[in-house]
């Protein structure tokens, strides 16, 4: 009876171990990747302080997932979207398809 329970334990503890190994795996967005990517791509027309407007871009800090995903990805804005210049001049970043949650995480941080 008590090695049925030590067996139990030790499942258990593998269990959660693996359970800890899965959330490490499939991270959230992250913030310092974002910022990195802010900073190689999207400085030649916006402000390196988002919150600014740049040499051509407007000020896009707070800018949400689905702007963000509208404006770099298809050169569009959400439906209902009041977007800040009437302009469209920004060109697209495919490459960055799967890194805008990053983006869109650097661009809320207080
Ligand atoms: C070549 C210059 C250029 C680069 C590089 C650039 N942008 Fe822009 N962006 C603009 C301009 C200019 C606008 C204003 C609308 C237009 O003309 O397309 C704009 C508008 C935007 C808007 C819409 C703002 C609003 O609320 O109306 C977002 C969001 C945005 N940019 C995000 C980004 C991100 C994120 C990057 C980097 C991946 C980036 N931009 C790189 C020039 C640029």
């Amino acid at each position: 009876m008590r090695r049925l329970g030590l067996i139990l334990a030790v499942c258990l503890a593998l269990a959660l171990l693996s359970a800890c190994g899965e959330v490490e795996e499939v991270k959230g967005p992250d913030p310092a990747r974002g910022r990195r990517l802010y900073l190689a791509t999207c400085i030649v027309c916006h402000n390196t302080n988002p919150s600014k407007p740049g040499s051509q871009g407007p000020p896009i800090k707070g800018s949400s997932l689905e702007l963000l995903e509208a404006k770099v990805l298809r050169k569009t804005y959400p439906p209902d979207y009041k977007p800040q210049r009437t302009t469209n001049a920004m060109p697209t970043y495919p490459q960055l398809r799967k890194r805008i949650p990053d983006i869109a995480a650097y661009l809320a941080q207080p």
